[in-house]
C-alpha cells in the first residue's frame, strides 16, 4: 500500500494543497463572525497565541504522524499504539460531521452569486434579506443541492487535481480582491471605531468563551484533529522542510482569515453601527454584511459577483477535498468503487444536510438549547470531538510513543528549531488546556454554565 502513494513533486506542492485545503470558508465565513461576536481585538489576540503555540505544534505532529508511518488517520494512530485507534476512528467522523453543513453554506455562496449577476445587490443589501431567505424551505434547499452536485461530479471524474490548477491563480485574485475591498472598508467614515474594535484587544471582554471557540476555530480553519493532515503527511516527501512548510501553511491561513475580518469587521461599525446586535449576528455575519457594503461602492455589482465567485472557488476546493476524505474512508474500509462510495456521501451530504437548512425554516423547532441544527453539528464537531482527539494524540505523543519520535522525523531533513518548545507545548501545555476546554465545552452542552 505504501509504495502506492503518490508524493507530491515539490514542497511547494505541497505547502499549496494543504493551504488550498484549509483556506476555505473557515477563513472567509467562520472566523470574521466568531470575531465580530466574541471581543474583536481580544479574540484575535487569543486566535494568534493559539496558533503559533497549539496550532504549530499540533501541525507539526499530524504531518510527522502521516509521514513517518505512510498511513491515514486510522491506520496511523493504530500503527503508532493500538489502544489509541479509537482516535483514527474519531478523527474521521469530523469530516462527516462537517460536510453537511459545510454544504449548506456553499448553497448560500451559490444564492448570493446568482443575485449579484442578476443585480439585485440592494434587495440583498436590505437587514431582512438573509434571515428571510434562510428561512425559506425550498429555495435554499435546491442552491445547496446544486452546490453539492458541483462536488460530486468532480470527485466521481477525480478531477480534483484540475480544481486545484484552478485555484493556484483564483487563490492569489482572492486575496489581492480582499485587499482592495478591505482598504475600501476601512477609509469609509466610521470604520475607524471598528478597526478599533477588531485589532486592539479590549481585556474586559475576555472570556472563557473567547479561548473556546478561538480553539475550535483554529481546528476548523487549519484543518487540525481529523486526520487531514496525517493524509496530507503521508503524501509529502522525506526531503521537504517540515517546520518550514508547517509555518507556511499557517501564516497563509491566518492571512486570509485576517484579511476577511478585515472586510467585515469595520463595516459592521460603518453600515450596521457596530452594537452588540449587529456584531452578533452569527453564521448570516459575512452575508449580511458584505453585500452592503458592494452596494455602497461604484461598480459594487460587478465586484461583488466576482468576489461572490472566488469565495465559492475557495468553499469548493476544501469541501471537494472534505468529501473526497470521507470517499476514502470508505473505500478504504469497505472496499466500495470510487463511484458507489461518492454517490453514497453525496445522498448523505443531502440528507444530513437538508435538516440543517431546513433547521432555519420549516425545521426550527429542533433546537438544542439555544442551538440551531447548524450550530449544533458545528459545536460536536469543533468543541468536543476535535478537542478530544486533540488532546489523545498530545497524550499518545508526549508520553507513549514520546516526542522523540516526531521530532526525529522533523529532523530528517534540517534541524527542528523550536523543538525544546515544542516538546513543552505537546507534554504539557496542551493536554491541559484542551482537557479544560473539554470540561468546559461538555459543561456547557449539558446547560451547566452559560458561558
Ligand atoms: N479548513 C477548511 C476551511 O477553513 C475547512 C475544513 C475543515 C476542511 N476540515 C477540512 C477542508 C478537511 C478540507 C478538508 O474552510
Amino acid at each position: 500500500m505504501n509504495n502506492s502513494r503518490g508524493n507530491f513533486t515539490s514542497k511547494l506542492g505541497f505547502v499549496l494543497a494543504a493551504a488550498g485545503s484549509a483556506v476555505g470558508l473557515g477563513n472567509l465565513w467562520r472566523f470574521p463572525y466568531l470575531a465580530a461576536k466574541y471581543g474583536g481585538g481580544i479574540f484575535l489576540l487569543v486566535y494568534l497565541i493559539l496558533a503559533v503555540t497549539f496550532g504549530f505544534s499540533l501541525m507539526i505532529t499530524e504531518i510527522a504522524i502521516g509521514r513517518k508511518t505512510g498511513l491515514s488517520a486510522i491506520g496511523a494512530y493504530k500503527a503508532l499504539d493500538k489502544r489509541f485507534s479509537f482516535l483514527g476512528w474519531l478523527a474521521c467522523l469530523v469530516p462527516f460531521i462537517i460536510t453537511p453543513y459545510y454544504c449548506v453554506i456553499g448553497g448560500w455562496v451559490i444564492k448570493y452569486l446568482s443575485v449579484f449577476l442578476t443585480g439585485n445587490v440592494s434587495a440583498a443589501a436590505n437587514d431582512s434579506f438573509f434571515g428571510s431567505y434562510i428561512s425559506q424551505a425550498v429555495s435554499p434547499l435546491l442552491w445547496f443541492s446544486l452546490y453539492i452536485l458541483l462536488n460530486t461530479v468532480v470527485v466521481i471524474a477525480g478531477v480534483e487535481k484540475g480544481i486545484e490548477k484552478a485555484s493556484k491563480f483564483l487563490m492569489p485574485m482572492l486575496i489581492i480582491l480582499s485587499i482592495g475591498i478591505s482598504v475600501f472598508c476601512i477609509t469609509r467614515p466610521g470604520a475607524a471605531e471598528g478597526l478599533k474594535y477588531y485589532l486592539l484587544p479590549d481585556f474586559g471582554r475576555f472570556s472563557i468563551k473567547t479561548v473556546l471557540s478561538a480553539m475550535g476555530q483554529l481546528f476548523y480553519s487549519m484543518s487540525l484533529a481529523m486526520g487531514i493532515m496525517i493524509t496530507y503527511g503521508s503524501y509529502m516527501k522525506k526531503e521537504n522542510h517540515l517546520e518550514h512548510s508547517v509555518r507556511q501553511i499557517e501564516i497563509f491561513d491566518t492571512l486570509i482569515a485576517f484579511l476577511a475580518g478585515l472586510m467585515i469587521i469595520p463595516s459592521v461599525f460603518v453600515f450596521s453601527g457596530g452594537n452588540e446586535e449587529a456584531l452578533g449576528k452569527g453564521a448570516g455575519l459575512m452575508f449580511i454584511t458584505l453585500p452592503k457594503v458592494f452596494e455602497s461602492m461604484n461598480m459594487g455589482t460587478v465586484i461583488g459577483s466576482v468576489f461572490f465567485l472566488l469565495v465559492l472557488f475557495a468553499a469548493l476546493t476544501s469541501s471537494i477535498s472534505l468529501m473526497e476524505t470521507n470517499v476514502s474512508i470508505l473505500r478504504d474500509k469497505l472496499g466500495w468503487s470510487r463511484k458507489t462510495a461518492t454517490l453514497v456521501v453525496s445522498v448523505y451530504v443531502l440528507i444530513v444536510g437538508a435538516f440543517v437548512s431546513l433547521g432555519y425554516g420549516p425545521l426550527d423547532f429542533i433546537t438544542f438549547g439555544k442551538m440551531q441544527l447548524l450550530d449544533f453539528f458545528d459545536f460536536v464537531s469543533n468543541s468536543l470531538l476535535m478537542p478530544l482527539v486533540a488532546a489523545g494524540t498530545c497524550i499518545l505523543v508526549g508520553y507513549v510513543i514520546r516526542t522523540k519520535s516526531i521530532e526525529d522525523e522533523v529532523e530528517l531533513n534540517g534541524p527542528f528549531q523550536s523543538k525544546k518548545f515544542y516538546r513543552f507545548i505537546i507534554r504539557y501545555i496542551a493536554p491541559i488546556c484542551l482537557i479544560a476546554i473539554l470540561i468546559f465545552s461538555v459543561m456547557e452542552a449539558l446547560g451547566l454554565i452559560a458561558v
